[in-house]
């Protein structure tokens, strides 16, 4: 059984497919592979393991249906035509739960470094600006007691309130098709309409899941319900707000600040005016970007396609109705 792996991953994880006797080919130039590469390189595997952008769609599941399995180094899968694949019979795997903590994290970061506007100020030493001491030049906001409104509150969503609610007293409020009862419990988080999600928040972050329903969801109307005190987050995907809606919002002062992990297009171009606002934060989506992290989701990627190729159900399938036993 031979499988090929769009990118190069930790060792522990191939070497995890290598003990059980599979042959691996890892792409190793730093470059995408194009949508004819990898259907050409996919073409005498029996699995392919896929992290990154490269679309797996109609096009490529159709060039490719002898797969067995096609295993996502994330826990994303809105680049993946999933409905084909269980047309075709192939099963999907992802790697959800190991990396909730370290995209909670990265909102958490990113929300702190808005407020402070952290980002700006280190790009003035940068500059050679940090001169003149101005007591009440570009300040921060503080965060204590600012109520955190959680767009989508599944594993990442919890770990974002555990962290505002551990570290600032903020009160949770969330809005879901269906009740988080353990955040309800925990932190004691209250579900509420979209509308007022928008309206309550000081500080907004984003974790639904990328479907065409929360496509665009964050756009002009919304930004001009929420606070001008606010600060938007997003770490789940860059299609989720509408870009140039965002930075008029920021730049008229619908609302206060933004911190986004995740941008539209990726990867950002370097003159986007987001990059010169002082209360924006951004990161080059690096939101499982530990090395706990990246080698957890390696692994479970790993056991994904042993599971695949022998047959057996994935442990953590995408499209579980694909029977392969
Ligand atoms: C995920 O796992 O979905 C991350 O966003 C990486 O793409």
């Amino acid at each position: 059984m031979k499988v090929f792996v769009n990118r190069t991953l930790s060792e522990h994880g191939i070497k995890i497919m290598e003990d059980a006797g599979i042959e691996v080919v890892q792409w190793g130039e730093k470059r995408d592979l194009s949508s004819e590469e990898l259907i050409r390189h996919c073409r005498d595997c029996n699995g392919l393991l896929s992290a990154g952008p490269n679309k797996i769609d109609r096009v490529f599941l159709n060039a490719c249906a002898h797969l067995k399995v096609i295993a996502l180094h994330s826990v994303g899968f809105d680049h993946v035509d999933v409905a084909e694949a269980t047309r075709l019979n192939i099963p999907v795997g992802n790697t959800p739960g190991v990396l909730s903590g370290a995209t909670a994290d990265t909102a958490f970061l990113l929300m702190l470094a808005a407020s402070r506007k952290a980002f700006f100020h280190h790009k003035r030493i940068l500059n050679s600006q940090w001169g003149f001491f101005d007591p009440m030049a570009d300040l921060g906001i503080e965060l204590t007691g600012k109520t955190l409104g959680i767009f989508g509150l599944g594993k990442i969503g919890f770990e974002m309130a555990k962290r505002c609610a551990g570290a600032y007293d903020m009160p949770v409020i969330y809005h879901n098709r269906s009740r988080n009862e353990e955040a309800e419990a925990r932190f004691n988080a209250r579900r509420v309409s979209f509308n007022e999600l928008l309206e309550q928040s000081d500080v907004l972050s984003a974790h639904a899941v990328f479907t065409p329903e929360t496509r665009g969801r964050f756009d002009k109307d919304a930004f001009a319900k929420m606070k001008r005190t606010a600060i938007f987050i997003n770490t789940a995907r860059g299609g989720m707000h509408v870009e140039q809606d965002l930075i008029e919002a920021l730049q008229k002062g619908l609302i206060w600040g933004a911190g986004l992990d995740v941008t539209n297009p990726e990867p950002m171009a370097h003159d986007n005016p987001l990059l010169q606002i002082p209360n924006v934060a951004v990161l080059p989506h690096i939101g499982s970007a530990t090395s706990e992290t990246r080698s957890a989701m390696t692994r479970m990627a790993a056991e994904n396609i042993i599971a695949g190729l022998r047959g057996e159900p994935l442990p953590y399938p995408v499209n579980p109705e694909v029977g392969r036993v």
